[in-house]
């Protein structure tokens, strides 16, 4: 009788839904958030902006306890949504400080924001494919860099496109002789650019592609540009950094840009951006319920992600932009003179704030979560990546941890 008693006790609790957290659970929680926050201040191998500076946004957001919504950006935000727990007035006003951002005229763009850098580029493909099928029934071939972000090679994948991976060379920009030969005038073209590269931080010749289209190719082309974190900075960066990401200068149909890597969202985000032209010609299916068609891919996407982007947008002045990814330039400079002096080898292109050298040991790649990669040329390598959260004390901490790493190997190997 106690034995059955019991399995039917176990049977209950086993059906019981958790109360609450457990104390247990509430410390592992907690020690989670002190290492992330703790953590946060020493990422120096991936592109992403560590000042977050969304406290203004959180206050509002629990002051209003909007958490009890479940809002959602499901449709065309330049479209009445049948669905008005939106915020796609908010979005419309990214899109636009953006358009206007990269030089798109007014009302000759379409914008959404998107969940990341990869889903702008699996938009970029998606509408350059439509576009291009739109003026021939010929299908289009993919050409990007092998040096490109892979998110290109997967989605490429992913739509059934013919990719022609064109040679990078060594510092990592695309190789135009090789760009081409493997040019193919009697397909239409779609070129992804890298700007930059995801390792070595190289920026692919706009000007000398568009020449060589020119000069070989006559049929229809589409050019997007993968910006995922200089589309970020360049655009306040002294100088013509922001003629690099200007549509009416370098005459590109899309561009993608991540919002959690120069501009220091708490979560991933991004914007895409087309011509008008390229979105006319998208021709996507009907959804009567959401009253009109739904031009992307994801059904269901977030409402606050483009609310913290107009937040941040609306109060960051443009002047403190700018000396976010001037800071960034001069602190790259400053890495850049450190490493020298340690004996490093090191190399970084322009506009870049990412420095690659000599891969150091394990401890310092987990210290600083940095990213490594293996060169033909150059050997076994590592990547800093000096977003604005990267400050000279940790650059300065870093350089000597690099130090000390020197004079060990090169007392483990002397020549
Ligand atoms: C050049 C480039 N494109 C695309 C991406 C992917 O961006 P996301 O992580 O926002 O999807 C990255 C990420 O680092 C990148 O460097």
């Amino acid at each position: 009788m106690t034995r059955i008693l019991a399995v039917f006790l176990s049977g209950l609790l086993l059906c019981a839904p958790a109360l609450a957290i457990t104390k247990q659970e509430r410390r592992r929680v907690d020690a989670f958030a002190g290492m992330a926050l703790e953590k946060s201040r020493r990422i120096g191998g991936y592109p992403v902006n560590q000042d977050t500076a969304l406290e203004g946004f959180y206050n509002w957001y629990t002051k209003h306890r909007l958490y009890r919504a479940s809002l959602n950006n499901v449709g065309n935000p330049w479209s009445t949504s049948p669905y008005s727990l939106n915020t796609h007035a908010f979005e419309k006003e990214v899109v636009s400080y953006f358009a206007k951002l990269y030089g798109f005229p007014d009302d000759k763009f379409w914008g959404f924001v998107t969940a990341s850098g990869t889903d702008g580029n699996n938009h970029g493909l998606y509408f350059g494919r439509k576009y291009l099928l739109s003026k021939s029934s010929a299908p289009p071939i993919v050409y990007v860099s092998e040096e490109a972000h892979y998110s290109i090679k997967k989605l490429a994948d992913v739509q059934n496109l013919e990719l022609r991976l064109i040679k990078a060379k060594e510092m990592g920009e695309m190789d135009l002789k090789d760009f081409e030969a493997k040019l193919d005038p009697s397909r239409p073209v779609l070129v992804v650019i890298a700007l930059g590269t995801t390792f070595k931080g190289a920026i692919d010749d706009q000007a000398a592609i568009r020449d060589i289209l020119k000069a070989k190719h006559k049929g229809p082309q589409y050019i997007h540009l993968d910006a995922a974190l200089f589309g970020g900075y360049l655009p306040y960066v002294d100088g013509d950094a922001a003629s690099l990401v200007n549509h009416q200068l370098q005459n590109f149909d899309s561009i993608a840009v991540s919002g959690h890597k120069f501009f220091g969202s708490d979560e991933p985000m991004g914007i895409f951006i087309s011509t008008r032209e390229a979105f006319d010609n998208l021709n996507p299916f009907r959804v009567a319920y959401l009253n009109d068609a739904v031009p992307t891919i994801s059904c269901s996407r977030s409402a606050l992600a483009p609310l913290k982007f107009w937040w941040k947008i609306r109060s960051t002045p443009m002047d403190k932009f700018r000396a976010a990814a001037n800071g960034m330039m001069r602190n790259t400079d400053y890495l850049v003179e450190g490493l020298k002096a340690t004996g490093v080898r090191s190399w970084r292109n322009p506009f870049s704030s990412t420095v690659f050298f000599e891969r150091p040991d394990e401890t310092i790649l987990a210290k600083y979560d940095l990213a490594s990669e293996e060169s033909p040329t150059l050997g076994k390598l590592a990547h800093f990546i000096v977003m604005p959260h990267v400050h000279n004390k940790l650059i300065d901490g870093f350089i000597r941890d690099m130090r000390k790493w020197k004079m060990r190997s090169s007392q483990a190997s002397p020549r």
